[in-house]
């Protein structure tokens, strides 16, 4: 159904203020010229002694703001997020779910289900999770226990999972929001390629998570040199009864691609030097949306023989060399993608606490070049005496 905005609005707002019957709503997305305070903003009903009320969940990132308000305030502040302008809308009831996509034309594309839901108002709900812990993946790959409980060992994993499925969410609302990306449909689903996939479970988790939670068809090929990784998840793909995902044994840097350009490319600590290849597969490809954590950096490492001088204070001591190069080549990385038209960000997209390898480095393909992205990546590089692989790759054609 389609809908002028401001009746799309008013359709969203009279669902959320009838607090009787009204279970959650989420506000992701950004539209063309606007720029909302939060990435996304969510909303549920719940009960504090005894009286219904109202919880705002505010993000940005891993920034999260939560406050509760009276039912009297609920109208107003609906307005209040609805003019920062999200592009994507979805409110649930206790007997329907509503999703509202604006274009950039400014039309609202409603679409109605009927579905049964209670509310759920206990106050301090834990954290809503992206995948239902008994979700059929997380039993197979045996994060879950079979009766699809987290199992104590797996909490970390858990959490990686859903650190990782927010940012996807994030990026991918974003990036259709503004027409980077189209929305999956049955004849074009997401086509997304995991570069140096190892065991995948990322992936898996995202293909579980785009099939049961957001209904995108997904299209997923994973690459690796390593026969026993490819064989395994080949396996899990039959297991789970999975369509559309497959596994291939190759090398990132001559692995074949037919067809429309990937949408989505995954390098997931990809090590050292294939992070590069896969970056520079990327853009060679077309591809819309990068999504790299790169890890084992030694290829800067072993270039560097001298530090400029005023850097010797950190480079005589070895972590902090180390550490200060695995930063000096991953704002390269950055910088090089930007130079081809990549808008890139590098951001923290697992808390440290749980793993070390918590940078990730997302590009999104806008085709505006940073002028002086060039420039900045020629001093760095000059400074340090160093040609970093990507450059390497990407001037090799
Ligand atoms: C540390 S594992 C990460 C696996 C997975 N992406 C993850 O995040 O759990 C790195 C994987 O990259 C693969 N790999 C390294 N260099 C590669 C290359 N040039 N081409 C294909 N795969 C590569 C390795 O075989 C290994 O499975």
């Amino acid at each position: 159904m389609r809908l002028d905005v401001s009746a799309a609005h008013h359709e969203a707002t009279q669902r959320i203020s009838e607090i009787g019957t009204f279970v959650s709503a989420v506000f992701s997305g950004r539209l063309s010229n606007t720029n909302p305070q939060w990435e996304r903003v969510d909303l549920r009903a719940i009960e504090i002694q005894g009286e219904l009320a109202m919880q705002i969940v505010r993000r940005t990132g891993k920034e999260t703001h939560t406050s509760n308000i009276a039912i009297d305030d609920v109208t107003a502040e609906v307005q209040r997020v609805l003019t920062q302008g999200y592009s994507n809308i979805t409110v649930t009831t206790t007997s329907e779910i509503w999703q509202c996509r604006i274009t950039r034309r400014r039309e609202a594309l409603v679409h109605v289900e009927a579905k049964t839901q209670a509310q759920r108002l206990e106050h301090n709900r834990t954290k809503q999770r992206m995948l239902m812990a008994d979700d059929p993946f997380l039993k197979a790959v045996g994060i879950a226990t079979p009766a699809g409980e987290i199992k104590p060992s797996k909490q970390d994993k858990f959490r990686q999972v859903d650190d990782f499925l927010r940012v996807f969410e994030s990026t991918l609302d974003k990036a259709m929001a503004s027409g980077h990306v189209h929305s999956p449909t049955k004849d074009k689903p997401l086509r997304i390629v995991d570069l140096g996939c190892g065991h995948a479970y990322l992936t898996f988790a995202l293909q579980a998570w785009a099939q049961r939670v957001r209904d995108w068809p997904v299209d997923i090929v994973g690459i690796d040199l390593r026969e026993s990784s490819v064989q395994r998840n080949n396996d899990l793909v039959r297991d789970l009864g999975i369509e559309s995902m497959s596994f291939t044994t190759g090398d990132i840097a001559s692995a074949q691609w037919s067809g429309e350009n990937p949408d989505v490319v995954l390098a997931l600590h990809a090590c050292d030097t294939a992070t590069d290849d896969a970056l520079a597969w990327a853009v060679h490809h077309n591809a819309v949306i990068v999504l790299a954590a790169p890890c084992c950096h030694h290829d800067v490492q072993s270039q560097v023989n001298a530090a400029p001088q005023a850097w010797n204070l950190l480079t005589r001591h070895g972590i902090l060399r180390e550490r200060l190069l695995d930063l000096v080549t991953d704002a390269l990385r950055a910088g090089i993608m930007r130079s081809r038209g990549y808008r890139t960000d590098v951001f923290e997209f697992v808390g440290g606490e749980h793993t070390p390898r918590n940078i990730m480095l997302r590009a999104v393909k806008t085709g505006l070049v940073d002028k002086d992205a060039q420039t900045e990546v020629d001093v760095l590089a000059e400074l340090w005496g160093v040609n970093p692989a990507l450059a390497k790759r990407l001037n090799e054609n």
